[in-house]
């Protein structure tokens, strides 16, 4: 009994089975509906007691998810779970991280403040790291963040050459830049010019090696997918003959994939961090350790009170 036991709020989740083999856990079940009124229905039909427990949520489009996971989190608690931690591989709420104009929300800090009255550890892939240097910053709970960069890397092992890796912006160069390392490969990094939700623009270098080889956009999310669309038409001027563009996390708002897709590109693949019809390489071995060192160094919950404990 000393297995945890891994819940999830979503069926179907690419990355349930493989993490839960991964960590060696035991299924949690539960049974959830919503009322009439659209209020949520929760009960826990796994025993807890005692036991270490982990959720698995994908926090993609996250304003309805977010309070099943906290009646799920607390219920567990409840029962008498002596820790509840979350493996949410794509984090949400972490691009508003400064008011750019007065009387902005900074939602990255209150729903770190909330999240973190929750559970009682957090492990995540390429959080969008911009203004906060690490995620302690904001989570007053411990967290890991792994790079998926890896698992992408073997999937592009699987590509055939010559190919040039492409970051739309400044702030990718941190991952072509290890990609490069690892493989070899060259890259060139854009600049990029953010004017709104849907408007980027974006500049590449002069290279003659886009014309010679098969360009692999690469960036941490594709959300609206426009950062991505600009950098295939930037590719498209210069005489780029074929593209293919990798991420780790798929947001896909306003079918961003089909637009990327008919903006002629060749290939389309990210993690398994979120359910899609792209998810190419799995994060679940390079979740699974950091879950097993918060899972033993982590012990009981630091949200237990006298009344819950056993
Ligand atoms: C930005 O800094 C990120 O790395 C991504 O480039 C960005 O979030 C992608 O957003 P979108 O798909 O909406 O352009």
């Amino acid at each position: 009994m000393n297995n945890p036991v891994l819940f999830a709020l979503e069926n179907d989740l690419p990355l349930h089975e493989p993490l839960q083999a991964a960590i060696g856990a035991d299924a949690g079940e539960i049974d959830q509906r919503r009322f009439p009124d659209g209020e949520s229905y929760l009960r826990i039909l796994s025993p807890v007691r005692g036991r270490r427990c982990v959720l698995l949520a994908n926090l993609c489009r996250p304003d309805k998810k977010f309070l099943p996971l906290l009646f799920l989190a607390h219920s567990l608690r409840m029962q008498g779970a002596i820790g509840v931690g979350l493996v949410a591989p794509y984090l949400c709420y972490m691009r508003q991280d400064k008011a750019f104009m007065p009387g902005e929300a900074v939602t990255s800090r209150i729903f770190a403040e909330l999240l973190s009255t929750c559970v009682d550890w957090l492990v995540t892939a390429d959080p969008h790291l911009h203004r906060y240097r690490s995620l302690d910053e904001i989570y007053t709970i411990p967290s890991r963040a792994i790079s998926g960069m890896p698992a992408m890397q073997a999937w592009l092992a699987q590509q055939k050459g010559p190919l040039l890796l492409v970051g739309p912006d400044r702030e990718s160069q941190q991952w072509v830049a290890t990609l490069a390392k690892a493989t070899g490969l060259p890259f060139i990094v854009g600049e990029k010019q953010r004017h709104g939700d849907r408007e980027v623009s974006i500049k590449l270098p002069a290279d003659d090696r886009i014309t010679n080889a098969t360009s692999v956009i690469v960036d941490d999310v594709i959300s609206s997918g426009h950062t991505v669309l600009q950098t295939l038409a930037a590719l498209r001027d210069v005489g780029a003959p074929r593209t293919i563009c990798a991420a780790v996390h798929g947001i896909f708002a306003e079918s961003a994939d089909e637009k990327i897709r008919l903006a002629g590109t060749n290939l389309l693949a990210t993690s398994n961090s979120i359910p899609g019809n792209h998810c190419a390489f799995d994060l679940a071995p390079l979740l699974a350790p950091a879950v097993q060192d918060l899972l033993a160094s982590a012990g009981g919950s630091a949200h237990v009170t006298r009344d819950h404990q056993t």
